[in-house]
């Protein structure tokens, strides 16, 4: 009984490490796709902030995804500096919003 008890839980462990590691594939395609791997990361900073650094500056913040979908169409600047993140036109809405949805799970 113990030992299926300690197997079901070891089976859930690793179904959320799984989800977690299938989102943040995801989110690492959609970024290449959408070349936004020219300036960010997940977890080393290039050109713009590491996109887990985003994460948890939004953590407690509701409506945070809607904020970053429409940011990173439109780009902007004077959140994390002097360096302007460029309109990106060629993202799709769904695109948009999806990443900024895989973007708040890296907290
Ligand atoms: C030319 C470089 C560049 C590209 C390409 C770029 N970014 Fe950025 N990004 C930046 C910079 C610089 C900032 C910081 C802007 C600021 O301080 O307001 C930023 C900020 C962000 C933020 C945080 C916004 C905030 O207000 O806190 C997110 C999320 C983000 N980028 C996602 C993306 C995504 C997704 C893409 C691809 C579609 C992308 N970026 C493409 C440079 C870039």
């Amino acid at each position: 009984m113990r030992r299926a008890i300690a197997l079901l839980l070891l089976t859930g462990l690793a179904c959320s490490a799984k989800a977690v590691y299938a989102d943040t594939e995801e989110l690492q395609i959609l970024l290449q796709r959408n070349n936004c791997t020219a300036c960010h990361m997940i977890d080393k900073r290039k050109y713009g902030p590491k996109l887990n650094e985003v994460a948890q500056k939004y953590a407690d913040e509701s409506g945070a995804a809607e904020k970053l979908a429409k940011k990173i169409k439109a780009g902007g600047t004077g959140v994390w500096g002097e360096d302007i993140m460029p309109p990106q036109a060629q993202v799709t809405d769904a695109d948009a919003r999806t990443m900024a949805k895989l973007i708040l799970l890296l907290k």
